[in-house]
């Protein structure tokens, strides 16, 4: 039988015992190799074994628990989809989500890791009685051809054969034994088996079969010794992806790209509802702590939410949603209208918050409905064992939200609860005394709290690069009333932004699209840069070294004080 390196068929790879946590096994099949790992959460991850960076193995790479991290230039690649998460290069940016590693499907059952180098086919369960105890034998790797492997099994008393490498042999009815071949390559073999075995006789039963497939293994060696080398497995070309090949519109603005199910809705603190996204089938897309997505609800609104979960963590995400009493009607709707089993759209999600993870400490601040983008930051930090403090602004204990997890972090989880504004001051001020080089301090809440630890932070001489902010919305009077020329540099295009209407609008009028999230200049999604002219900035979310440069700008909100402004759009 010709070996093909893309051959559908299912094979084990490895044994469940081959995983345990925190560790990662070097799989091989067919002349691929991979890296096999198994996540906290319980999830196998079988993997192309190469970085996307230097193409190091991963499998010498260092399993956190929710993400694998390169041990040669510390790229991390996230649990289930392979989603690059981290480049340590461009620590203070979110990598692109299309930066993703290869990925094959895998079963565990009975005991072993089953993998297919083939995309599409389905998983065929061929151990049909659930009722066995299985016991995984030691597996046997062997120099020689998987067919005479397979050739010399067959001939064993009993055997017959069950698939393209696998065999069963009955010397005793009530206790089958199935045996495998993982062909590794054109001239090497794992002989792999399971055998029905009770507690008690486990022990016999693999010194027995070790023995067997040992003698089994110098009779092929010595065969295979005197036959020339078969030829190496030809290379498969990559079949192009069903995304490639229909080149689908890149989806921008508020695009529309991912149906969910509202899974769960629970409350999570007094006024705050945890609402669990799950995806129609398969999981959702790589995100790095401190994304949010864009949800569509029902009335025609469209929400921003940050995204809770830890990393890899993508069978659904978690959001929580805030009663607000002087809400226009989004969050309403999210918390009144929207029921559990219900179908709503959301966008990939996005990062403008992105957390470095070369900080030698971290400091987290949040109040309120701000501890959303913070726990899932301090989910990643406290995964890869990141020292960090995550101070919790809250009125009461009963309105600190998602606390059961929050209490996971042990003593680096510091809860503020009912403090004045001069408490609160004074205890960001102790926070932030005695700035140190790569101390980096995230905030997330209401505006009032940005601007103090900002102040505080300056006035401690915490650099404006470690000060990172996110504000939820730009409380900000803007003022629309000027009016100016905008030069579209790549596009040749002059347009005239009129008094009432921004130049993101300008823009989409004349047929250019520009991404979008928020349109109230507090998520960053539209920075564009400035090439010429002199920016009106009415944004939240550019620092004030920032705005002086004048190099970039908010789109949706900003305009110019200059009568022109050229963009590099
Ligand atoms: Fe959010 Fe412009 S779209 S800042």
């Amino acid at each position: 039988m010709t070996l093909n390196i893309d051959d559908p068929d299912w094979y084990p790879i490895a044994s469940s015992t081959d995983l345990p946590f925190r560790h990662v096994f070097h799989g091989q099949l067919l002349g691929r190799e991979f890296a096999v790992w198994r996540a906290d959460d319980g999830n196998v991850n079988v993997w192309e074994n190469r970085c996307l960076h230097r193409g190091v193995r991963l499998s010498i790479g260092i399993n956190e628990g929710a993400e694998l991290k390169c041990q040669y230039h510390g790229w991390r690649y996230a649990n289930r989809s392979a989603g690059c998460t981290y480049i340590p290069a461009h620590p203070a940016d979110a990598p692109a989500r299309r930066i993703t590693n290869r990925t094959y499907p895998c079963r565990e059952a009975h005991g072993l890791i089953w993998a297919s180098n083939n995309q599409t086919a389905p998983f065929v369960d061929i151990l049909a009685a659930p009722t066995h105890s299985w016991l995984a034998l030691r597996p046997m790797p062997v120099n020689a051809e998987p067919d005479a492997v397979m050739a010399a099994l067959l001939a064993w008393p009993n055997a017959g054969a069950v698939s393209q490498y696998g065999l069963t042999v009955t010397t005793d009815p009530a206790r089958p034994v199935h045996v495998f071949v993982q062909p590794v390559d054109a001239a090497r073999s794992v002989i792999r088996g399971l055998v029905d075995a009770p507690k008690a006789e486990a022990a016999a039963l693999l010194s027995q079969f070790n023995s067997r497939f040992s003698a089994e293994r110098d009779q092929l060696e010595r065969a295979a010794a005197r036959r020339p080398a078969p030829p190496a497995l030809e290379p498969g070309f990559e079949k192009v992806s069903a995304e490639l090949s229909t080149m689908p519109e890149i989806a921008i603005g508020r695009g529309v790209t991912i149906n969910v199910r509202i899974a769960r809705k629970w409350l999570v603190a007094e006024d705050v509802t945890g609402v669990e996204l799950a995806p129609l089938s398969g999981h959702l897309p790589t995100f790095q702590p401190g994304a949010h997505i864009d949800l569509h609800l029902p009335n025609g609104m469209v929400r921003q939410y940050s995204v809770t979960n830890g990393p890899g963590e993508l069978l659904s995400y978690i959001i929580g949603v805030k009663r607000e009493p002087a809400s226009r009607g989004g969050s309403l709707c999210l918390l009144d209208i929207v029921r559990e089993g219900d179908l709503l759209a959301m966008s990939e999600p996005r990062n403008n918050f992105p957390l470095r993870r070369d900080s030698t400490k971290t400091i987290l601040i949040a109040a309120g409905i701000g501890i959303t983008p913070l726990l899932s930051m301090a989910t990643a930090l406290a995964k890869s064992d990141l020292p960090f403090q995550l101070h919790y602004f809250s009125r009461s204990e009963k309105h600190l939200a998602f606390a059961d997890q929050l209490a996971k972090f042990g003593v680096s989880f510091m809860p503020h609860l009912g403090l004045s504004r001069d408490a609160i001051a004074r205890t960001i001020a102790t926070t932030l005394d005695g700035y140190e080089f790569s101390q980096h301090v995230y905030v997330c809440g209401p505006a009032g709290l940005l601007e103090l630890v900002r102040s505080i932070a300056a006035g401690f001489g915490w650099p404006e690069e470690a000060v990172h902010f996110e504000y939820f919305k730009n409380d900000r009077v803007i003022d629309d009333s000027s009016s100016f020329e905008i030069v579209l540099s790549r596009s040749a295009l002059t347009l005239q932004v009129p008094a009432g209407k921004t130049i993101l609008q300008t823009m989409r009028d004349n047929g250019v699209q520009v991404p979008s999230s928020c349109e109230q200049g507090a998520c960053g999604t539209c920075l564009t840069s400035v090439i010429e002219g002199v920016p009106d900035h009415q944004d939240v979310y550019l620092n004030e070294t920032e705005r002086a440069g004048n190099s970039c700008m908010m789109t949706c909100v900003s305009r110019a004080k200059s009568a022109r402004l050229v963009l590099d759009i």
